[in-house]
């Protein structure tokens, strides 16, 4: 992937680890002005459950062509066990978030930015104790079409990971990380897990991919269909 992004600004929203930090890395490369934030460390400050923090930042940042978020936050629990706290926490991530950063962020982008959120795999393939991350995932993509439609000519998409080797799954002890990705990969048409060169291959081809709007683009190996 060879898109040019010299001269472009570009807001990564969890960019300083996963799939965030290699979008950052890969952006920069293309000749981006890269902006990290997150919620901790010594990026920009933004956590997208803060409406006044996302608020500042669209006041004090300045213009982005491109506003990127992969912000979760994880509640993965049979139904008798959901927590009210948590269930606010996922969505408050996946969905209330990007609605905020849209608002706050689109009045200042011009007509050819465009916003990209991360949805999943999960949205799509529903099993016991996935239900908060499930509709999160789900209602974000009903929630690209509406902000497309309301938004143009900005451009508003969503990237739908299978299970892919980020990092985030480093946390899980060696034989859990192991099962998961053989299970993973046994589900998948392709046979194997999803690399960080899958997912920001196609985030690079969706900021330059100006006749593609309200789309939540899967990038899974084939797991949805199998
Ligand atoms: N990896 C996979 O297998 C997979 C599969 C399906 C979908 N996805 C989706 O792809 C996206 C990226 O995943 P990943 O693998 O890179 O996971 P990750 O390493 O856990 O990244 C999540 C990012 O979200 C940020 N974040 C969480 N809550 C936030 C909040 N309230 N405000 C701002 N930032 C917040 C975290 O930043 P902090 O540093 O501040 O914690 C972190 O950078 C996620 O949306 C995930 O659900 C991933």
């Amino acid at each position: 992937m060879t898109e040019n992004l010299t001269g472009k600004r570009i807001l990564v929203v969890g960019g300083a680890r996963g799939i965030g930090a290699e979008i950052v890395r890969r952006t920069e490369h293309a000749g981006a002005r890269v902006v990290v934030a997150a919620r901790s460390g010594t990026e920009v400050r933004i956590d997208v459950t803060d409406e006044t923090a996302i608020a500042v930042a669209a006041e004090s940042l300045g213009d982005f062509d491109h506003v990127i978020s992969t912000a979760s936050a994880h509640h993965d629990v049979p139904v008798a066990a959901l927590d009210h706290d948590k269930i606010h926490a996922a969505f408050a991530a996946k969905v209330i978030g990007p609605l905020l950063l849209a608002k706050h962020f689109a009045p200042r982008m011009p007509a050819g930015g465009s916003f990209l959120f991360f949805s999943g795999i999960v949205g799509w393939k529903p099993k016991p104790g996935t239900v908060v991350k499930g509709a999160a995932n789900a209602a974000l993509a009903a929630l690209v079409t509406h902000l497309a439609v309301e938004l143009a000519p900005l451009r508003v998409n969503a990237i739908a990971p299978g299970i892919t080797d980020s990092g985030a799954w480093d946390r899980l002890p060696d034989e859990r990380r192991r099962a998961l990705y053989n299970g993973a990969a046994a589900a998948s048409l392709a046979g194997r897990v999803g690399t960080l060169d899958d997912v920001t291959d196609t985030t690079m081809w969706l900021l330059g991919a100006g006749w593609v709007t309200g789309e939540t683009i899967h990038v899974d190996g084939g797991t949805r269909h199998q």
